[in-house]
């Protein structure tokens, strides 16, 4: 058996994906395992699913911190100390700084609730909606210094339906970003993944 890539998810609330990977870990389809879980809230309820699944769940609250920069050594001072291999964002609602970025470099993901470049930041699904686009989706990337302007990992599109409200709309993607987040880590972990500036392509 190959090694185990060990994996560090950031959240901030539910933890839906998360729960995705956990699944994919427990069913052997990603060769890694989730070694901790760090959320900058406290009642996220991501932090429940971690725990229930015997997985370190931290609680890393960055107000105790000067600033963005302070509080990203301190995510990777707990990161490194679970031997963190790849970072996973899953609904991690904090602008990360070149302190990860540099402790990490191209072992960070994203997944973002819009086919990016359309609609990056906040607010993704209500953009798409308040733009008329027909086609929206979600799309995972390795994350650079910009705002989801990462290279290109997996995109899934789904159809925007006459009547669609964020939640609707919102409700369709996630069942896409369940399925493609851990595609891409499994994708990662078999070490399939090659980076060309911003092109990424899958070995066979
Ligand atoms: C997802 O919609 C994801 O695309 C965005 O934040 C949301 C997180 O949801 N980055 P969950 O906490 O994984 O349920």
């Amino acid at each position: 058996m190959g090694k185990e890539l060990k994996i560090g998810v950031l959240i901030s609330g539910s933890g839906s994906n998360l729960q995705s990977i956990l699944d994919a870990c427990a069913c052997g389809k990603i060769a890694g395992r989730v070694v901790c879980v760090i959320s900058n809230k406290a009642d996220a309820f991501g932090l429940e699913r971690a725990k229930k699944a015997g997985i370190p769940a931290l609680h890393l609250d960055h107000r105790a911190y000067s600033g963005r920069e302070a509080y990203d050594e301190a995510l990777v001072a707990s990161l490194r100390e679970f031997g963190v291999e790849l970072v996973v964002l899953a609904g991690f609602m904090r602008i990360i700084t070149q302190v990860l970025l540099d402790a990490f470099p191209m072992r960070v993901m994203n997944i973002h609730p819009a086919l990016l470049p359309a609609f990056p930041g906040l607010h993704a699904q209500r953009q798409a909606l308040d733009y008329g686009a027909k086609v929206a989706g979600c799309t995972v990337h390795f994350v650079d210094c910009g705002c989801d302007t990462g290279p290109i990992i997996i995109q899934a599109a789904v159809s925007v339906i006459e009547g669609d409200t964020e939640d609707t709309l919102s409700a369709r993607i996630q069942k896409e970003e369940h399925r493609i987040y851990p595609e891409a880590i499994r994708l990662f972990s078999e070490g399939a993944l090659k980076v060309d500036g911003r092109v990424v392509t899958v070995r066979a």
